[in-house]
């Protein structure tokens, strides 16, 4: 995940430590979150290791605030984008978050990613405000983004 990420200059960035965090145990104290992957066969190290090996081809995190979740990142590795991974992911997080009785979803995402914001357009979220500088490196706006089930 880290590699995929460090890859991809429009993701979220995150420490070692957080992506470590992510993973520890649940406690009264961690947000429940999902952490959703798609990965790909690859055939070619299946044919010299004992074992099956997957590549990662993109990833999403998201955490739950009582019945609200914040989409925290979504990434798709390069070579594998247009092509519905994104659409997957997220269909499969919208799902999941409703059938937890989540009723909103929110993010925010750098105002010049079109990519990104075309996606989460096309699903229906809806700009509710955008955070002046809040990206550092290069600094840029956040743009905010809710989307409602009922
Ligand atoms: C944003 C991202 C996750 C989209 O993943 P993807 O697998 O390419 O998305 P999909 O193929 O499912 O595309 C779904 C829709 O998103 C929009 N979209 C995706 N890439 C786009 C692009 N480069 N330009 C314009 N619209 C785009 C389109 O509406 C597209 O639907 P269409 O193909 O029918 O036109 C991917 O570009 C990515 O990983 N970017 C880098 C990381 C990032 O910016 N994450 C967001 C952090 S907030």
């Amino acid at each position: 995940m880290i590699e995929l990420e460090h890859k991809s200059p429009a993701a979220a960035h995150w420490s070692t430590q957080q992506y470590g965090g992510m993973f520890a145990n649940r406690d009264s104290e961690r947000p429940e979150r999902f952490i959703l992957v798609v990965e790909e066969a690859d055939e070619v190290r299946m044919e010299t290791t004992s074992g099956a090996s997957h590549r990662l081809l993109a990833f999403l995190v998201a955490h739950r605030i009582d019945n609200e979740w914040e989409l925290e990142n979504i990434v798709v590795a390069a070579e594998s984008r247009r092509r519905g991974v994104g659409t997957r992911l997220l269909r499969e997080f919208l799902d999941q978050a409703r059938a937890k009785n989540g009723n909103t979803i929110f993010l925010e995402v750098r105002q010049s990613n079109h990519a990104a914001r075309a996606l989460y357009r096309k699903f229906g979220f809806v700009e509710t405000g955008a955070r002046k500088g809040y990206y550092p490196t290069p600094p840029e706006d956040a743009i905010l983004y809710r989307l409602t089930f009922y």
